[in-house]
């Protein structure tokens, strides 16, 4: 039997501290909407089956683009919670996938993932028995700030890891970790609090999250010069 991969991007979010009117996933970005770029390499990618798309039950906006590009791969749902992880956790039960299927869950925020990232996180985890995430070693030094916002002490970066999407697991593990312990804020948090080891897969800054509007500038910058799709 060969192993099936689907992927799922929560977009029920609302971009809070982009602090804009639009939600932050359909903001004007390279000439598309933000999640547009995320979904092009996401279906661009032959062994994922389908890119399911959890959206607010409330969004009006997903329709009012052409989405007739990606075909049936496509398939938006309207189930978006409270949280990311209440999105991710209603949208895996929406979408029915064998608990055995391997699902890689992806931001809609993280627009600059690249087919070459995508590609060596499904090579290095498909035959892994946890899954795991795209991940970057901490590259500056790390100071603990006390109540005044002076520097307590410094940290050691020694081992740390800033975590990325997609993450990969078994849909049917994703699922019982995050009934589980459903406040976390990513899904590596619950499968870790099962008692489980998700893998670091190497990674690079270029697949960051673009939260505050100062992020939109360096993210045009990586999608126009093309170079890392
Ligand atoms: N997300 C979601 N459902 C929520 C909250 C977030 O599906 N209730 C999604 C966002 O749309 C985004 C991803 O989770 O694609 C990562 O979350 P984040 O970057 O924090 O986006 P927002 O929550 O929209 O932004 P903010 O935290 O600034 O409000
Ligand atoms: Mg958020």
């Amino acid at each position: 039997m060969t192993d099936s991969f689907y992927a799922l991007v929560p977009a029920a979010g609302f971009g809070a501290r982009m602090g804009q009117e639009t939600p932050k996933q359909y903001m004007p970005l390279a000439g598309r909407p933000m999640i547009y770029h995320a979904l092009l390499t996401l279906c661009g990618n032959a062994e994922i089956t389908t890119v399911f798309v959890v959206l607010s039950s409330e969004d009006t906006l997903w329709r009012t683009f052409d989405w007739s590009t990606f075909g049936d791969k496509l398939q938006p749902l309207y189930c978006g919670g409270q949280t990311r992880a209440e999105s991710v956790l209603n949208g895996l039960l929406a979408s029915e996938l064998e608990p055995e299927d391997w699902v890689l869950v992806h931001d809609a925020a993280r627009p600059c993932l690249s087919a070459l990232q995508l590609t060596r996180l499904l090579d290095e985890l498909r035959n892994d028995d946890v899954g795991g995430l795209l991940a970057v070693p901490v590259a500056d030094t790390l100071k603990r700030s006390d109540a005044m916002q002076r520097v307590e002490h410094t940290e050691s970066r020694a081992s740390l890891w800033q975590a990325q999407t997609p993450q990969m697991f078994r849909t049917g593990l994703l699922v019982q970790a995050l009934q589980s312990i459903p406040n976390v804020t990513d899904d590596a948090s619950a499968i870790e609090a099962l008692g489980l080891k998700p893998k670091l897969v190497s990674s690079d800054t270029s697949n960051f999250k673009v939260t505050y509007p100062q992020d939109l500038q360096m993210a045009e910058l990586l999608l126009q010069h093309g170079n890392i799709k």
